[in-house]
């Protein structure tokens, strides 16, 4: 199966056919090659790890078949964002689910269609930054809204990775010769400063940030239409100094997946530009957390169940905490990407008053508040979430040093920015109000709910706490429903 995967992918290529020394990440003494069972050895370890943490739901990644629906994030959303009326795959999903539903889904899905290719990615970046990189992500394109998640990878597994990605682009492992995060060489102040004006000058600053330097030639709307372009302060870190010329020279030939444009540059400019790029970046300190802590207010009116699924948990929440029949678009519910699953669904009232199962695998309610905390758990992964932005969602030109993922649980949405403070506050007021339910449910009148999957209705609303929906699953359910906790409060 791994034969086959990789018979597919760029670096099956025969080395040589684009230049020997590209595959060197640094200069100095030659890569040692990989034998066949050292590669194969580190492919295998590799694919492991890929598939435990399903990296391929993003990633586009050495040919491998993309994860399929419905659990290939990316694929799905350029799927659907890329249809237009005329295409007759739009007009057969329109005829079936109706143009309305259709022309909603193009209208709302924002996220998770650009994403870095990772398909011989070892031909780019050095394999220790790749290992130190899924350890510690941050984000690396401040006009790109999405981050690479928080993950479950552990040194072993981002280890793994390393040595997979170098094996399949045969470059030098994390650990072997010529292969370390050698120490930038100090710059030429002067030469600091060509490199400066030249990158300037070619235009770079038109997709590129470097920090927040500012640079003629750079627009806004031109960072916005290169989300993939990465700020440049990282490259001293991502690239050998060897593999920054021969890139800034002729960027595919160093990587066939290169979208960033040959541009003529002569080698003594591109080597210019890498000193620039060499000098180290100052950044002003990152912001306080405490402001980004606060609970943003509550809504002033009364907020329905319909509004609140409409606005905040059904418009982002529920696309990874779906209910348990719709199979397996849920990593917060039943697990993937490389977390086990929190048994947390969203889609209906009755399963998000389920709750979700701590490490312990007892249920709690999600809209009341844990021990030690201060707001009921789902405001307060929310609001956790603008701590982790601190790392994970910088603006273009806004950038600061990146402080350390705080300690706990994760804030949500996992990966994505955070929810604003009105619709935080939509929750927060809902939840103030007893969590009220729709009529269907609650036999109380007023609310309404027009996407009531039964997966088993409560009668009684007796507000935020823990409760079991009832034991019968629907008729299409592809799973039993768990068993109801021993004693529903
Ligand atoms: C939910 C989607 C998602 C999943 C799953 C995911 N990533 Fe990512 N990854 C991203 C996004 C988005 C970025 C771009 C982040 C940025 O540039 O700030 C990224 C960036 C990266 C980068 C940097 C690439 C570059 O060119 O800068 C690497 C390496 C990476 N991911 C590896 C992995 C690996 C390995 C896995 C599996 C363990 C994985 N990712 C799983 C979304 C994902
Ligand atoms: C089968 C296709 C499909 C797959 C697979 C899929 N999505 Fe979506 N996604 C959609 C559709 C359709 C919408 C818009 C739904 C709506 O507006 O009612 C959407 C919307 C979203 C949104 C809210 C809009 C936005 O862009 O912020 C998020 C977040 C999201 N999806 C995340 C994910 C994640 C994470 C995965 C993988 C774990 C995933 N999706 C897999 C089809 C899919
Ligand atoms: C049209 C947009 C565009 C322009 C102009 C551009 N780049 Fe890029 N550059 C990219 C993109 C996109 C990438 C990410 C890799 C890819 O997709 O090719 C990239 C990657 C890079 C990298 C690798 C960085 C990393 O961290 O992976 C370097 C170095 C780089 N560019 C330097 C330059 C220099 C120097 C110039 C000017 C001579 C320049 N770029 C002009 C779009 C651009
Ligand atoms: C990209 C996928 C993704 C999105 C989007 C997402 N979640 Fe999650 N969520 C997860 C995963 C995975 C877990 C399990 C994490 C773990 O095991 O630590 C989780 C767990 C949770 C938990 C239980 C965590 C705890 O500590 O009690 C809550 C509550 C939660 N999510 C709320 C939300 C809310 C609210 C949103 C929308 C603002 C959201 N999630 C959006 C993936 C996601």
């Amino acid at each position: 199966m791994l034969g086959l995967a990789l018979a597919a992918c760029g670096s099956g290529r025969p080395r040589g056919e684009d230049g020997g020394a590209i595959g060197q990440v640094d200069a100095g003494p030659p890569p040692p090659r990989w034998t066949p069972a050292a590669r194969a050895d580190a492919l295998a370890a590799g694919e492991a790890v890929i598939t435990k943490h399903q990296c391929t739901r993003c990633h586009e990644l050495d040919g491998r078949p993309g994860a399929g629906r419905p659990y290939d994030c990316v694929s799905c959303h350029v799927f659907l964002t890329s249809l237009t009326p005329t295409d007759p795959r739009y007009q057969k999903i329109a005829a079936n689910n109706g143009q309305d539903v259709l022309d909603r889904y193009i209208r709302n899905i924002a996220h998770l269609r650009q994403v870095p290719s990772l398909t011989a990615i070892g031909r780019r970046l050095r394999p220790a930054w790749i290992a130190e990189f899924l350890q510690h992500p941050l984000d690396l394109r401040p006009a790109l809204d999405d981050a690479m998640l928080r993950n479950t990878v552990t040194p072993d597994d981002a280890r793994a990775l390393a040595r997979y990605f170098a094996a399949v682009a045969d470059v030098p492992a994390d650990g072997e010769p010529g292969s370390a995060l050698t120490p930038a060489p100090t710059p030429d102040p002067d030469r600091v400063a060509r490199g400066r004006a030249v990158f300037e000058q070619r235009g770079c600053p038109a997709c590129h940030v470097v920090g927040n330097e500012r640079f003629a030639g750079q627009t806004a709307a031109s960072l916005a239409q290169n989300p993939l372009a990465p700020d440049l302060r990282f490259a001293r870190a991502r690239l050998g100094p060897e593999t920054m010329v021969a890139w800034i020279m002729d960027p595919p030939a160093v990587w066939p997946a290169a979208t960033m444009p040959k541009l003529g540059v002569s080698r003594a400019d591109a080597e210019l530009i890498r000193d620039y790029l060499a000098a180290p970046v100052a950044l002003p300190p990152a912001p306080p957390v405490e402001p980004l802590l606060a609970m943003p207010p509550a809504a002033t009116h009364r907020v329905s169940w319909d509004e609140v699924k409409e606005r905040v948990l059904g418009k982002v929440c529920v696309h990874c905490h779906m209910n348990d029949h719709e199979k397996d678009v849920g990593p917060g519910n039943l697990g993937g990407l490389g977390y086990a699953g929190r048994g947390l669904a969203m889609r209906t009232y009755e399963m998000l008053v389920r709750g979700a199962r701590g490490p312990d695998g007892k249920r709690y309610s999600v809209l009341q508040r844990q021990p030690g905390e201060a707001w009921p758990r789902i405001l307060e992964v929310m609001v956790r979430r603008r701590v982790e932005n601190l790392r994970d969602h910088v603006t273009p030109l806004a950038d600061h040093d990146r402080p350390a993922y705080p300690a706990g649980a994760l804030g949500m949405p996992m990966g994505l920015p955070t929810m604003t403070d009105e619709e935080i506050g939509l929750l927060r007021r809902w939840i103030e109000d007893g969590c009220p339910g729709p009529t269907r449910v609650t036999g109380r009148p007023g609310f309404t709910d027009g996407f009531l999957v039964p997966d088993g209705p409560i009668k009684p609303n007796r507000g935020c706490q823990l409760r079991a929906p009832a034991a019968k699953p629907p008729r299409w359910s592809t799973r039993p429903l768990e068993p109801a906790p021993a004693t529903p409060p």
